[in-house]
């Protein structure tokens, strides 16, 4: 499962490149010394990551499988930890564990449409599964990105949802923001408002969300009411987390553990479990 046979002993990263997302999001590529890969992992898991002295903290891991060398994350400033990571320069060495928690269901999602619905910075878990299915893009029928924030300034991998994924035969991005700058030609609006009125067809199709709490209440109600089953909406939750391998019981939904059982979840399995999400 892990990089070392001791879980929780984290592997030296360096930090290659740093990239401003927006105010208080930043970017992080990072490599391992001698130019290996961390560990196997698939879009949806996640990696504690290491600020030396200060402390650790879980993160998606952002980048796809399918672009070897490096692992990506984007950190919102926050507390102690994040906001010693926003310090660091590159060149600066952090430590990495994982991978932990379960991927998003490929299998399952082979031969389907996709449609993606992501809000804020949780947009980064669900890149890795976007890039990953851009790079195995036969393997998927349509993809639809439905991507919102508060501001145009504080969506996050600008390059990707205006240049590189429009550009994928058979994928369009939907872009809005709750207030609209003078520069803002997109739509204005909440996410599950502007999937209502995209109203896409639920047949053949898989949806993948996430966003805030309040962001997938909303958008769970809408599809719902568009018709998609529950074993057709996947969603990854946030929960407060430490240890990250099913120890320390700071996770847990119920008797299932977030850190191994998930993040990610279909929406029937979530409607099997206590609603204390
Ligand atoms: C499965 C999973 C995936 C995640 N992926 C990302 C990611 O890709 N990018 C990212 O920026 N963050 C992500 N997070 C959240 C990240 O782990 C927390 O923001 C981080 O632990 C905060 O650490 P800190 O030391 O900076 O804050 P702390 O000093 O520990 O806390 C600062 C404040 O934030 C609150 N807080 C801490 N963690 C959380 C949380 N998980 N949810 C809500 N409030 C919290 C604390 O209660 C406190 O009020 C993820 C969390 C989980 C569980
Ligand atoms: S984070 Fe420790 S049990 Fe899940």
């Amino acid at each position: 499962m892990g990089c070392n046979s001791n879980p929780l002993l984290p592997k030296i990263g360096i930090v290659k490149d740093i990239r401003r997302e927006t105010s208080d999001v930043k970017t992080f590529t990072v490599v391992t010394e001698d130019g290996s890969d961390f560990f196997d992992y698939e879009p949806g898991q996640c990696a504690m990551v290491s600020v030396f002295p200060v402390g650790e903290a879980l993160f998606s891991i952002t980048s796809s499988p399918t672009r070897k060398g490096f692992l990506e994350f984007s950190v919102k400033e926050l507390g102690t930890v994040t906001k010693a990571l926003h310090q660091i320069e590159p060149g600066t060495k952090i430590g990495i564990r994982g991978p932990y928690g379960k991927g998003f269901p490929r299998d399952f999602m082979k031969g389907k449409d996709i449609l993606f619905i992501a809000g804020g910075i949780a947009l980064a878990p669900l890149r890795s599964l976007i890039n990953y299915c851009m790079d195995n893009r036969d393997d998927f029928g349509k993809i639809d990105i439905i991507y919102g924030s508060r501001s145009s300034d504080d969506l996050i991998q600008k390059v990707e949802i205006f240049e590189n994924w429009p550009k994928v035969r058979d994928t369009d991005v939907h872009l809005t923001v709750d207030v609209a700058s003078d520069d803002w030609d997109g739509n204005v609006g909440f996410v599950p408002a502007f999937l209502e009125e995209l109203n896409p067809d639920p047949a053949g199709k898989v949806t993948v969300t996430c966003g805030p709490p309040i962001m997938i209440k909303f958008v769970l109600q809408s599809l719902e009411k568009m018709g998609y089953q529950p074993e057709n909406i996947i969603t990854t939750l946030e929960m407060k987390m430490k240890c990250g391998v099913g120890k320390c019981g700071r996770c847990n939904i119920g008797d299932k553990y977030v850190c191994k059982e998930g993040p990610v979840f279909s929406l029937e399995q979530l409607q099997q479990m206590p609603p204390e999400f």
